[in-house]
């Protein structure tokens, strides 16, 4: 398949996902993209497992039913509750995202995980850090950090970054939800080390499922679309947003790199 004949879907609670969106563009500038963001029930993280599985299920379906030849759970918590579930469920591959532990713990002995309630208590996390045992990894759960960045981008709400943050030391701080990267260099700048995620991963993960080598393409302007309910209702287009209610702020759309502050 040549790459600008591939569709590809990504699905989050909500703004978080634009992050890999942003990533798998520049590795795969030709393809078409589905974008679910499901703000209008945004947050997650602390929602009970079944009921997040059920709210991806619906926004995956929605990618599905649009052709897509693989789908990006770009969402953290939604790959630790349901990951395995949803690659039973669909005839694509489904992609899930690994917090960047290797890259820092190659680096780093000091290392901070931020994450969401369900993905901080994820089996899959625990499995994760467990395959760094020379590395002091501290896993920490920042509640209402998602929820605040979610309705910075969608409702201009302001707040306060460091309220969100726990204290520590580390040499390292990883990202273990894609809302975080809207703040990555403040995160970085508050702890005064190196952070890493796990975007441009998945993006070189996705080339490979595709069996996709580096583009040469350019990365062309992205045409967001209102938020509308269904898929039938959409026409062609590069990057298409499925919200259940909100207005998506194109200027986070059309950045490559963001940030909210
Ligand atoms: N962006 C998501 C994640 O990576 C979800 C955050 C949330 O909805 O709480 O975990």
């Amino acid at each position: 398949m040549e790459e600008k004949d591939v569709k590809v879907g990504l699905f989050d609670s909500g703004v978080g996902g634009l992050n890999v969106l942003a990533a798998c563009r520049r590795a795969l500038p030709a393809a078409t993209f589905f974008y679910y963001g499901d703000n209008g029930r945004a947050p997650y993280g602390s929602r009970p497992a079944e009921e997040i599985e059920r709210f991806v299920v619906e926004g995956m379906d929605a990618l599905a039913a649009c052709g897509v030849h693989a789908a990006v759970l770009a969402c953290n918590t939604a790959t630790a509750v349901c990951a395995e579930a949803m690659r039973e469920r669909y005839s694509f591959p489904v992609l899930g995202m690994e917090p960047a532990v290797k890259p820092a713990a190659e680096k780093y002995n000091e290392i901070l995980i931020l994450a969401t309630p369900r993905t901080a208590e994820s089996e899959r996390l625990r499995t994760l850090v467990n395959r760094f045992p020379g590395r002091r990894i501290t896993v920490c759960a920042a509640p209402f950090l998602a929820g605040a960045i979610e309705a910075r981008l969608t409702r201009g709400e302001r707040f306060s970054l460091s309220e969100h943050l726990p204290p520590a030391k580390p040499e390292g701080v990883v990202l273990g939800c894609t809302h975080y990267s809207f703040c990555r260099r403040e995160i970085a700048a508050f702890y005064g080390c190196e952070v890493f995620d796990g975007c441009d991963g998945t993006a070189r993960h996705l080339l490979n499922i595709l069996k996709l080598g580096p583009s040469n393409h350019s990365i062309p302007p992205l045409t967001p679309s209102d938020p509308v309910e269904s898929c039938q209702k959409i026409g062609e287009g590069r990057a298409i947003f499925f919200g259940k209610t909100g207005k998506m702020n194109e200027a986070v759309y059309n950045s490559n790199v963001c940030s909210i502050f």
